[in-house]
């Protein structure tokens, strides 16, 4: 039998409780929570920023030993490409991302129209170089990635369903908390809004022949029935970490209900700031929403190119998020001094 749903009149508080109580943390949660906290305390220690940036879509298990799921759409690109700036701005940063999706530095790599393979070739003597017109990116890009390994300014935390990502930012909030304003959370990832609880999902795989296996199936169809994920933006504002700054993100389809519903997010929420991107021009134009204030940013000459990125003829490409990250970082250090003032 299925627990009951939460009726609408219960607090974020009950519902937030109601969710950790029945969907319990993901097996690597305690190990993943050292990491964290010692990753905080060196950078606290260091006096350095930590951006914590959410990144990729997460996923509705319907079966407990999963093999089907309902997924949420993104590639990671706009958290990975994020997280290399704040990199290069000086902020150590915990990247909670889907796993499997992109990651910072890799990335450039690891696409399939950019498949690292075809950056190589085999030389006279059998050895794998890297090809010549290949060299400087390639060297641009390593240098980053091996800076952030010996500072140790990046942790990398997977997740995989909601719950798992839900766990994962609530326990790094918390241990954010002694960063009080020097922390800032850039949620880029594309959370779910419904979910099978716990104890209405079914153990082993939906078998087509079942019928109510788990309440899921009636007859030969197959019935989802989803319960709505607690809305944890407002619990992070208000009780996770109220001190740091809060950067959420709005994605919609049509152009016309961008605006609105990235001022509704900013005033159901108080928080900071609210990135709002169309699915269709996400690559080159979002526009960022802060209390009395719009402003647009868009790549220069910016097309519908592919790769999302604007290419100069030296090969060289301007990224939007190189435009986002510094607007976002100028908003941390006016956050910050009216904290201290
Ligand atoms: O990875 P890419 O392919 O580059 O795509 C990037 C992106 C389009 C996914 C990214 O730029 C983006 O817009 N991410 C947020 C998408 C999203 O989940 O929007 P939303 O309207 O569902 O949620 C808005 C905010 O509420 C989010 O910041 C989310 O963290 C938060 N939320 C969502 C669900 C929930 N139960 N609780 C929440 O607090």
């Amino acid at each position: 039998m299925g627990r009951p749903a939460l009726s609408s009149g219960s607090t974020v508080e009950t519902a937030e409780a109601d969710y950790f109580q029945n969907n319990p943390p993901p097996k690597e949660f305690s190990q993943n929570k050292q990491l964290v906290r010692a990753f905080v305390q060196r950078h606290s220690e260091q006096g350095r920023r930590v951006a914590l940036v959410t990144s990729g879509g997460t996923t509705v298990p319907l079966e407990n030993q999963t093999v089907r799921f309902i997924d949420n759409f993104s590639a990671g690109t706009r958290g990975a490409t994020s997280a290399e700036y704040f990199l290069e701005n000086g902020y150590a940063v915990i990247f909670l991302h889907r796993r499997f999706s992109l990651l910072p530095y890799s990335r450039h790599y690891s696409h399939t129209t950019n498949c690292f393979l075809d950056f190589m070739e085999i030389d006279q003597q059998g050895k794998v170089t890297v090809k010549n017109n290949y060299q400087i990116g390639m060297q641009t890009v390593l240098q980053k990635y091996q800076r952030a390994q010996t500072e140790q300014t990046l942790l990398l935390l997977p997740f995989t369903s909601v719950t798992e990502y839900l766990w994962s930012l609530r326990d790094t909030a918390l241990s954010l908390q002694v960063l009080g304003p020097n922390a800032v959370f850039y949620l880029a990832a594309a959370v779910s809004d419904f979910f099978i609880p716990r104890d209405r999902m079914s153990e082993h795989k939906i078998q087509s022949g079942d019928l109510n296996a788990a309440g899921l199936s009636q007859g030969t169809k197959l019935v989802v029935d989803l319960d709505p994920v607690p809305k944890f933006l407002k619990s992070l504002v208000d009780g996770w970490a109220p001190n740091a700054m809060i950067v959420s993100f709005k994605l919609e389809t049509d152009p016309l209900l961008l605006i609105s519903k990235a001022k509704k997010a900013l005033e159901r929420y108080s928080h900071h700031l609210v990135i709002g991107n169309l699915l269709l021009t996400r690559a080159w134009e979002v526009v960022l929403v802060s209390p009395g204030r719009e402003e647009w940013v868009r790549l220069p000459n910016h097309g519908p190119d592919p790769t999302g990125t604007f290419a100069f003829e030296s090969g060289s490409v301007l990224e939007i998020e190189s435009l986002i990250v510094p607007k976002v970082i100028r908003l941390h250090d006016v956050m910050i001094q009216q904290t201290c003032n």
